[in-house]
């Protein structure tokens, strides 16, 4: 809150408290409790993943993410439709490789299925905004999001990797870049290296604060991308850490990032809260996986609302200071919201 107004909000209620003060009197209909409120939740403001996988015809239920499948790029054509219909803000796009090996090759090979997707997707909508993540862990035989050595994870030699991926992607026609990795100097190589191959306006959004997460466990099994030893606790932050959160985030706006973001977002509110205050740029909140698992698997069993509960939740993500949310309730929120407005 900003200092003025809590300094207001003392000031009076000193001389005039209940029952001047009623907070009640503003909550007795819907149309005043609509006048009044502050957070707002809007489709345009959803990402929602897809993970795209090679072959024709396949549509595969994720088990541990009732609802999300794994899509070929004609089957997921079909499914975009609906998203747009309802004013979905764009797609993130994960690939899974077909072959995998120790450098990730087919990350950034032209014709890897993440760049046909996009192809197609372009063709047959134009307008669909389209976001790629950009990482090796789900084309690498080891599973690790960067170029390994014994043990270690090497972080420079990974970087001209992760922009050759970038430019794949960016020449295949992607609207933003999504670095994940968590490398160090990953937003700046690769806006380098966009600059120079001629896509100087394709934006990054980068995977700031991204925390070495057990809300990520459903994805790994969704993008066969779990690590064959180890852990990415030597890139990924510790979720202990809030300042380091800060860092990370004026590092890559240093390096160039248009757009940055916090992950996971429901138990990092107060991350996504903070990194609000210290900057003007969009922000981003990545609701991930294991946050959609435990919502389903609760509603399953009839112990939530999933609609209130899911609603509820992004919108708490809202209000602590995010603009955009990457998450995989989008088309049903987006669906419930249109209702909620009188939409079909
Ligand atoms: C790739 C990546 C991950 C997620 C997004 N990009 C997995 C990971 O870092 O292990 C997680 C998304 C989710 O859980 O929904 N590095």
């Amino acid at each position: 809150m900003p200092i003025h107004t809590a300094a207001m909000t003392t000031a009076t209620m000193a001389f005039a408290s209940f029952p001047a003060q009623r907070p009640r009197r503003l909550r007795q209909s819907a149309a005043l409790r609509a006048l009044v409120r502050e957070t707002s939740l809007a489709a345009g403001e959803l990402i929602y993943p897809y993970f795209v996988v090679p072959g024709h015809g396949v549509e595969r239920p994720i088990n541990s993410m009732p609802g999300i499948s794994q899509f070929s790029v004609d089957r997921m054509l079909h499914d975009v439709r609906q998203l747009l219909d309802l004013g979905v803000g764009g797609v993130i796009l994960f690939g899974l490789a077909a072959q995998k090996d120790p450098v990730g090759s087919e990350a950034y090979a032209a014709h890897g299925v993440v760049p046909e997707a996009v192809r197609a997707l372009k063709r047959e909508y134009p307008e669909l905004l389209i976001a790629c993540d950009v990482c090796l862990c789900e084309y690498t035989d080891h599973g690790h999001c960067g170029v390994v050595e014994g043990e270690e994870i090497l972080n420079d030699p990974t970087l001209s990797l992760l922009a050759k991926m970038s430019i794949c992607l960016a020449e295949a026609g992607a609207d933003i870049i999504a670095p994940s990795d968590m490398m160090d100097g990953r937003i700046r190589a690769i806006r380098l290296a966009l600059d120079d191959a001629g896509f100087a306006l394709v934006p990054l959004m980068a995977y700031s604060a991204k925390y070495a997460s057990g809300f990520y466990g459903p994805f790994r099994d969704a993008a066969n991308s779990s690590p064959q030893f180890g852990d990415r606790r030597s890139y990924q932050m510790d979720p202990a850490n809030a300042r380091e959160a800060l860092k990370e985030i004026a590092l890559d706006i240093g390096e160039g990032a248009d757009i940055v973001m916090v992950k996971p977002a429901l138990a990092y509110l107060d991350i996504i809260y903070r990194v609000r205050a210290i900057t003007d740029r969009p922000l981003a909140a990545y609701n991930v996986s294991g946050e959609y698992a435990m919502v389903k698997a609760a509603a399953e069993r009839g112990w939530i609302d999933e609609r209130r509960i899911v609603l509820e939740s992004l919108t708490s993500i809202k209000r602590a200071g995010a603009d955009i949310i990457i998450t995989y309730h989008a088309l049903a929120a987006a669906r419930w919201l249109a209702a909620e407005h009188g939409k079909p």
